[in-house]
């Protein structure tokens, strides 16, 4: 396996996306559940529409904002939509467990046995800089990643292909040397498409998207990576 470089996604991939539910029913009791789904699909749609429409490779869209402030502004979209009634303090208490999401449980171990055996990690996601920085604090895995990329520079979410070719600029690799992994399908396609060879963690067990070409490699956690690269745990 000639893997040197494990490249992952952020968000739903190291950190979990839904554990904000958890809040969102105490402040929300009923909804917590919906408004977490709705909150995720409403964020990705707003960087798809604003990747999409106006994709300009240069200097990237004229429409971009920061993954912080569209995960801001879905938020606020779907209380609207689901009828919540909300404070101020309430949504800046939503914004603030996003900023500080829990990581997946095995996460942590995974990332440490990478580093052991001597693989340079990274992270290439959509989210702001800034945004990166609090989550990869507050998940304690500041050391175990070399690098923390973000679309950011080039206004240009995933799935363009401009966004996976960042990963080649951080990390002087041959495309074959290096695994993306990510828990979104969507990520995981993109990527593959892009030319990255792809592990999808499934951790839902859900069907696979009825796209093809569908990445190399998959499993039901962080663990099944360790598998793909050949490594004990
Ligand atoms: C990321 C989100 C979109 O790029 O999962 O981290």
């Amino acid at each position: 396996m000639p893997f040197k470089a494990v490249v992952f996604d952020a968000y739903g991939t190291l950190f979990d996306v839904y554990s904000v539910q958890h809040l969102a029913e105490q402040l929300f009791p009923g909804k917590g559940a919906a408004l977490a789904l709705a909150w995720r699909d409403k964020q990705i749609e707003y960087t798809r529409l604003i990747t999409q429409s106006d994709p300009d490779p240069t200097k990237g869209s004229r429409f971009y904002q920061s993954f912080w402030d569209l995960t801001r502004l879905s938020l606020h979209y779907c209380l609207d939509r689901l009828q919540l009634d909300r404070t101020q303090g309430q949504a800046q208490a939503l914004m603030g467990q996003y900023a500080k999401l829990s990581p997946f449980p095995e996460n942590l171990e995974v990332l440490r046995s990478i580093k052991r055996h001597g693989l340079t990690t990274a992270i290439l996601s959509n989210g702001s800089p800034q945004m990166l920085d609090t989550a990869v604090h507050s998940a304690g895995m500041v050391g175990l990643l070399d690098h923390v990329i973000s679309v950011d520079g080039i206004r240009l979410f995933k799935t363009a292909p401009q966004a996976y070719a960042l990963v080649q600029e951080s990390i002087a690799l041959p495309l074959e040397n290096i695994l993306f992994v990510s828990s979104n399908a969507w990520d995981a396609l993109g990527a593959n498409w892009f030319g990255l060879r792809t592990h999808w963690v499934n951790r839902q067990g859900l069907p696979f998207e009825a796209l093809e070409p569908r990445p190399d490699f998959g499993g039901a956690d962080l663990r099944s990576v360790l598998q793909t690269l050949k490594l004990k745990e």
